[in-house]
């Protein structure tokens, strides 16, 4: 949280719908600098829907976002990027067959300009000092910056999808299901480098299914159900049980088919 108390990003009001589909209906959210909030909600309750209004990929019908107290428009990932909203999707999108260095640098090659040279040639070398640098900082190790992605493990490509999305020196990161596809050991390590970016005082929203990972990491847990807030906990004082009721809804009255849109006509 800054000085005064302002979260870092703050969303208010944020509806979307996909036709007949209320995915987000008036959610507030927010994250503060150093801080982790874990996103958590069932299959289909809004949660990679709000992360993608977020990063400017699927811009909501309606809400407010606040960028560091200021009132901005995300309607395009550009506008995203240069807030300095970072996002690791599920699928990660890293290239298998280029090493580790060109996956971090995809798209943003570096060039320099050799003397009375016409053609500009990407600074490799330059790029493997930089690719070195940030995975030492993140305290990531992968025995080759020159090995192809496609041979790394689960977990060291997730960690190499993490370190890209660090590059442009972003102030959020948000992370849709960083574990789910990995072993005990691979799921420490990607969530001790989580536990990195909130020291480097970043703030970290992270998608999860699994529970045990969110209460291991996230100071906040916020839960969505049927595209609606269903409750929201600091995670030192809630139970599993707890945050589990709030994403079945028990008690609440509302269930599949009763998504906000459906009960307005109702
Ligand atoms: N691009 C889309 N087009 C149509 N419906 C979508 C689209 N994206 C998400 N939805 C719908 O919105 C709801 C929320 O989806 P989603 O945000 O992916 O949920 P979660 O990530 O929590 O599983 C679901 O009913 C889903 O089918
Ligand atoms: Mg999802």
């Amino acid at each position: 949280m800054a000085a005064d108390g302002t979260p870092l990003l703050e969303l208010e009001g944020i509806s979307k719908r996909f036709g007949p589909v209320q995915a987000l209906d008036r959610v507030d959210f927010a994250v503060s600098a150093g801080e982790v909030v874990g996103l958590v909600g069932d299959n289909g309750a809004g949660k990679s829907t709000l992360v993608k209004a977020i990063a400017g990929i699927n811009p909501p019908d309606d809400g407010a976002v606040r960028f560091e107290g200021r009132e901005v428009r995300i309607s395009r990932p550009q506008d995203a990027t240069e807030l300095g909203i970072a996002t690791v999707y599920q699928d990660l999108a890293l290239c298998d067959n280029l090493d580790v260095v060109s996956n971090l640098f995809l798209g943003r090659e570096q060039v320099s300009a050799g003397p009375g040279q016409v053609s500009r040639q990407l600074d490799e070398v330059k790029m493997e000092h930089e690719t070195a640098d940030l995975l030492s900082n993140l305290a990531v190790t992968i025995p080759s910056l020159r090995s192809e992605v496609g041979t790394l493990s689960g977990g060291q490509r997730q960690q190499v999808a993490v370190a890209r999305s660090l590059l442009g020196d972003p102030k959020v990161v948000m992370l849709d299901e960083p574990t789910a596809a990995l072993g005990v050991p691979q799921t420490k390590q990607v969530l001790e480098l989580i536990r990195r970016l909130r020291e480097r005082n970043l703030g970290v929203v992270v998608i999860s299914h699994n529970l045990a990972d969110v209460f291991a990491i996230a100071d906040r847990v916020f839960v969505l159900r049927l595209g609606r807030a269903a409750g929201e906990f600091r995670a030192e004082e809630a139970t599993e049980e707890q945050v589990v009721a709030a994403i079945t809804g028990v008690g609440d009255g509302r269930d599949k088919g009763e998504r906000a849109g459906e009960e307005e006509r109702a």
